[in-house]
């Protein structure tokens, strides 16, 4: 009858309904102190080496050959949030999405090979000057959350409409790119604190203020010597929150990596949220 149909259809809604919220347990990890930054390393650039499961959103993008090109984070049980420049020119299925990954030589319970059955692209990526840089991937089948996999909080300090509520603030970074210029992918999922900038701040900067858009958010330590570098690229900057992480911004690009004067740059969580929230539906 109409009225079954209805109700079937109402439920059709609520199964395929996502969005990016903060849902009990997100951004939390198993590991206590997770995101407190550990001595007696010099990782990512300028890090440490995480514990298993300290960061359980934290995702690699690879090849169907394995090959890590990119982080990303898990935003719902059926998303990943990633930066423009990683999908561009891909196919859904020539991206495998490693979730609960962390040695990667040595792959633990928690780690599955994930397909992705679409590809939605901020429709404004512009090559040139990364301005748009955000994307998402639809996965083919749920994510089962646990201990090491589980999705990462929306960003809370949404008044300005951009990250600049989260300037001075202490945010993690974390991926399996290189330690520094030039170097190689790493093993283990590595991390470091950084601290987030106004985008006045950024635009003063070394860089070129005509380089900023809207859109972008930094962070990096005056000095240098902190920073992601080639192949963190899509992967998240958080806030700790309490004990639930949430994400600032997606790793997009940087004057060489570390470099005195050149804060790291990122996609702004904050500014594209209407449109990642669109996109999930
Ligand atoms: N574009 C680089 C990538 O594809 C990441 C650059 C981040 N650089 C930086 N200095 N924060 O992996």
């Amino acid at each position: 009858s109409a009225r079954i149909m209805r109700i079937l259809l109402a439920f059709a809604l609520i199964a395929t309904a996502a969005a990016w919220e903060a849902l009990p347990g997100c951004g939390e990890s198993i590991v206590p102190d997770a995101g407190d930054p550990r001595e007696g390393f010099s990782k990512i650039v300028g890090g440490w080496e995480t514990l298993l499961h300290e960061f359980p959103y934290q995702v690699t993008l690879k090849s169907t050959i394995g090959s890590l090109f990119c982080g990303g984070s898990i935003i719902s049980s059926r998303h990943v949030l990633t930066a423009a420049h990683c999908t561009s020119g891909r196919q859904a299925g020539s991206i495998v999405v490693g979730l609960g990954e962390h040695n990667r030589l040595n792959p633990g319970e928690e780690f599955i090979d994930a397909a992705v059955a679409e590809i939605r692209q901020h429709p404004d990526y512009r090559p040139l000057t990364i301005q748009n840089d955000v994307s998402l991937l639809v996965l083919a089948d749920e994510i089962t959350f646990s201990d090491g996999r589980r999705m990462v909080c929306p960003p809370s300090r949404v008044a300005s409409g951009n990250a600049d509520g989260y300037a001075g603030e202490t945010l993690i970074v974390s991926g399996w790119g290189t330690q520094s210029e030039g170097g190689s992918i790493a093993t283990t999922l590595r991390a470091v604190d950084v601290i987030g900038l106004t985008i006045q701040e950024c635009r003063d900067s070394s860089y070129n203020p005509s380089s900023i858009y809207d859109g972008m958010n930094c962070a990096g330590i005056e000095a240098g010597g902190k920073d992601a570098c080639q192949g963190d690229s899509g992967g998240p900057m958080v806030f700790k929150n309490g004990n639930a992480f949430e994400e600032v911004g997606i790793v997009s690009w940087g004057q060489g990596c570390a470099r005195e004067g050149y804060p790291g740059v990122y996609a702004d969580t904050i500014y594209y949220l209407d449109w990642i929230t669109e996109n999930m539906q």
